[in-house]
């Protein structure tokens, strides 16, 4: 018989104890915060139709699919929350009352080049708000990835927030290139979303390549390319129409966020179009003040991908908060916390005629909500103690033939060593 690889696939982890619980440490601060600003959680399966996720512009994200056929399925890991939640939400859709506020913690698949902070299988933090067109929703939504960042343990100055428009954008090149090929708007965000890792000669190149989704003539390309570096919203309202709405609704955002007391954490970024394509308006990453690690998240708005589904249009913004440039950042503040095995006592009975007196104890401690360990099996007592002592347990019960003949357990409180004996149920 052939040995099986210990290893899970390359990309993807297994989770021990030790790390579960550092999992469970960081999910329980999501979800705390996502409750505190009143919102529900949601879940849907991990095996979507895979044609939820096959999309036209030219997106990573689409090549990257976990996908199969299965009895004539066409079927695929989720790689991403979103277009779950856009089934969901089409399904109800006459029945739901706006805006909903819902969040999730998603276990998502993507075959990607491995690099630190990026992987195979990562855990994401979704929050969406459904049915709210103005940018009350995208400050609430920002507001609680600043709650989460503070709650985490991270200082103010670790965090950058910057924030764009792809409405901003798509009004100012809506004279010059796009009026007459509206389509190429969401390719062309896609290329230009990987500016910093193929640099501004590539992109432009990908926006002039005649073969491609763009097609923009390459003077026009250098043109959109410069308009990713103008350095204010000053300068970009220079660029953009008269009476621009987006630019309109971006400083009403940056007022709100003043409001959260988030002004210094966020800035505006003409570069940060995001990866994904149906981003239609304000869209927003945060980052690592060194600039070290990729996103720590990113999100936008959303407001037409239910009809690109076939649904009727409903208005939507949210995010995805990865579990895994979040994890390695607290680790390189020393943040990360140790967290020990949660357990109250251990209940030894020395020998087989003390077991059913240390099955009862053990029953009547756990029915108190206490979580406890019965010794199984024949076990020396220095080695009971030892696996005691190292399991983090609080206490341990000690039940020998002198201490059943008298109706007790001897209680050893592990931190301080006294002891005291405890009436047998
Ligand atoms: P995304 O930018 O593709 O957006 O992913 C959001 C976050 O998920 C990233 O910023 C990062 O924290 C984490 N992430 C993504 N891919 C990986 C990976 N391969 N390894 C580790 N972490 C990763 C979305 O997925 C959108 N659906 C978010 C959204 C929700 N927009 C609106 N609502």
């Amino acid at each position: 018989m052939t040995k099986i690889q210990t290893q899970p696939p390359r990309g993807t982890r297994d989770f021990y104890p030790e790390e579960l619980r550092v999992r469970s440490w960081l999910f329980d601060h999501w979800r705390t915060v996502a409750r505190s600003f009143g919102f529900e959680e949601v879940d849907a399966p991990i095996v979507e139709h895979a044609e939820l996720y096959q999309r036209k512009a030219g997106e990573e994200i689409v090549d990257q699919l976990y996908h199969f056929e299965l009895h004539d399925r066409h079927l695929a890991l989720r790689s991403e929350f979103t277009p779950s939640l856009a089934r969901m939400v089409m399904a109800r859709q006459g029945g739901l009352r706006w805006p909903i506020r819902w969040f999730s913690i998603p276990q998502c698949w993507r075959y990607e080049r491995m690099t630190r902070g990026r992987r195979r299988e990562h855990y994401q933090w979704n929050m969406d708000v459904w049915g709210e067109a103005g940018v009350g929703a995208e400050a609430e939504l920002i507001a609680a990835i600043f709650a989460a960042l503070d709650a985490l343990g991270l200082a103010p100055a670790d965090v950058r927030m910057r924030i764009n428009s792809r409405a901003l954008l798509e009004e100012t090149l809506r004279d010059r290139f796009l009026a007459d090929r509206p389509d190429a708007f969401a390719p062309l965000c896609v290329i230009i979303d990987k500016l910093d890792k193929i640099g501004a000669d590539a992109v432009v190149d990908q926006l002039a390549d005649p073969a491609g989704p763009v097609g923009l003539p390459r003077p026009e390309a250098k043109d959109a390319v410069a308009l990713l570096s103008v350095s204010g919203l000053e300068e970009a309202e220079r660029n953009a129409p008269a009476g621009s709405a987006a630019l309109a609704g971006l400083r009403e955002l940056f007022d709100r966020l003043d409001d959260y007391g988030l002004a210094d954490r966020v800035a505006f970024d003409a570069s940060v179009v995001r990866g994904l394509a149906y981003y239609t308006g304000v869209v927003f990453e945060a980052f690592d003040a060194e600039g070290s690690l990729r996103a720590i998240c990113g999100g936008g708005r959303y407001d037409r991908l239910l009809e690109t589904l076939g649904g009727k249009p409903v208005p939507a913004v949210g995010f995805g908060f990865g579990d895994a440039v979040i994890t390695e950042l607290l680790a390189d503040k020393g943040l990360l916390p140790e967290l020990p095995r949660d357990l109250d006592a251990v209940v030894f009975p020395f020998g087989a005629d003390e077991r059913r007196a240390g099955t009862l104890l053990a029953r009547a401690l756990r029915a108190q909500g206490r979580s406890v360990e019965l010794v199984l099996g024949e076990v020396k007592l220095k080695r009971a103690l030892a696996d005691a002592d190292r399991s983090g347990a609080r206490q341990i019960f000690l039940i020998g033939p002198d201490e059943q003949a008298r109706g007790v357990a001897r209680c050893r409180d592990l931190t301080t060593g006294e002891e005291r004996d405890e009436p047998l149920p």
